[in-house]
């Protein structure tokens, strides 16, 4: 095999593994009984386990000061992007 090749196999299959790690990791998502979060009290509304805050249908007037302006993580909450995918 030419050695151009092997690398372009290389970067392939790298790109395989990428692929399936993020997969791995939007699936655990999809189901977050064991949440990695620890949200304050005022986090009240149960989601599947996940609790959200009171006011979660508008994020964007709810949510930006503690989970950033465009919901992917700010100074104290995480990213909403971590269990919704394609949302906002
Ligand atoms: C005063 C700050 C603050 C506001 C405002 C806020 N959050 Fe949070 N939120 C947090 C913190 C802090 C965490 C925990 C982050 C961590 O453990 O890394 C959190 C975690 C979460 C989690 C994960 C909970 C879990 O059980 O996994 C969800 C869902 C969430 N917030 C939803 C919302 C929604 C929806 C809103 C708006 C309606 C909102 N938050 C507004 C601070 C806030
Ligand atoms: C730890 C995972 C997790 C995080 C982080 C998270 N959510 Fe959720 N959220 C869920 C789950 C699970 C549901 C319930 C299943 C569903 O409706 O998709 C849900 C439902 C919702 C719903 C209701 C959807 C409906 O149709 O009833 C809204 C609105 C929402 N989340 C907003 C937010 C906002 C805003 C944030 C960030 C501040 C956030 N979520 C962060 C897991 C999460």
């Amino acid at each position: 095999m030419k050695k151009s090749t092997m690398v372009r196999y290389k970067k392939l299959l790298v790109q395989v593994i990428f692929v399936s790690i993020i997969s791995i990791f939007l699936m655990y998502c999809e189901s977050p009984t064991d949440s990695k979060f620890n949200p304050p009290s005022d986090h009240a509304i149960n989601k599947n386990g996940a609790m959200h805050k009171s006011g979660l249908n508008l994020p964007l007037e709810n949510c930006v000061t503690c989970h950033g302006s465009n919901l992917r993580g700010g100074d104290s909450g995480g990213s909403c992007y971590e269990c919704h995918s394609k949302k906002w």
